[in-house]
């Protein structure tokens, strides 16, 4: 295990057996998505019935204001702007085409900055054209932080398709493992809380840099795995 990895692990393992509340001795979160589709919307409706108070966002609010209503969630859930939702957050999930980071990581920057943000964009240069390409050679953890600088990222959610996402949670363990990377101990610590709380089991991979581990095209990209398989495969003790 690599000292940032291994620090960041202890710092995130302190959190969360401490019963930590990550975000300043709050247990329920006040989370903002931006990007309420079919990672987005199944997200935010899991922190909610896990307690959670969420706003919903996109473009087109028609759509967020007739997923609110479809959900049914009760008053911990609304519909926003992308904008209200990064205010909102006290943690935000970004869960957007990859080609929309520059344009929100741009307008946003005063909202986000500092706050927790879970990225779960993928680049694909069909849809994203070529800053996929680019964004792909470097590394998400490395090029999401470009796009979104001044918050503590969490490259989380990525890896494992929308069918599992819907179909796996909370399922009879072993639970389907989301691996995670950050460089900032407690918002990796938040992440994993939110990992759990949406029905799923964290593991830590490490820093943004190693983001790359599970990115498109790596073994274990698109597989539900379990945290042992995932370990085995990535390496991971
Ligand atoms: N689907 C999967 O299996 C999967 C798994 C892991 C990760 N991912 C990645 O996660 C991201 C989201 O995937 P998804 O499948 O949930 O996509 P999706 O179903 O197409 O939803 C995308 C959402 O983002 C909104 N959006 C688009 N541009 C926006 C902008 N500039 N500002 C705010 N909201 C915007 C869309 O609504 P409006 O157009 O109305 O804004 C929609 O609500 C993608 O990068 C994807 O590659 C997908």
């Amino acid at each position: 295990m690599n000292e940032k990895r291994r620090a960041i692990l202890a710092a995130a393992s302190v959190m969360l057996l401490a019963g930590a509340s990550p975000v300043a001795g709050q247990n329920r979160l006040k989370i903002g998505v931006i990007g309420s589709g079919r990672i987005g919307g199944t997200l935010g409706e899991y922190w909610v019935r896990a307690g959670h108070e969420v706003v919903f966002s996109a473009q087109t609010i028609e759509e967020v204001n007739a997923l609110v209503a479809r959900l049914n969630l009760g008053p911990r859930a609304r519909a926003g702007t992308p904008r209200e939702a990064a205010e909102f957050g006290d943690v935000v999930l970004v869960s957007v085409p990859y080609a929309a980071l520059p344009q929100i990581g741009r307008d946003l920057a005063d909202a986000l900055e500092g706050k927790v943000v879970l990225d779960t964009c993928n680049p694909y240069p069909s849809r994203d054209g070529n800053m996929a390409v680019e964004a792909r050679a470097k590394g998400t953890g490395v090029a999401s932080a470009e796009f979104l600088p001044g918050v503590r990222l969490v490259r989380a959610f990525n890896s494992v398709g929308d069918v599992s996402l819907r179909s796996q949670a909370n399922r009879r363990p072993p639970r389907v493992a989301i691996p995670l990377a950050a460089d900032d101990a407690q918002a990796m610590a938040i992440a994993a809380r939110l990992v759990e709380d949406a029905g799923f089991e964290p593991v830590i991979v490490g820093g943004l840099a190693r983001a790359k581990e599970f990115d498109f095209g790596t073994r274990v990209y698109g597989y539900p795995l379990t945290a042992r398989e995932l370990r085995r495969d990535l390496g991971i003790k």
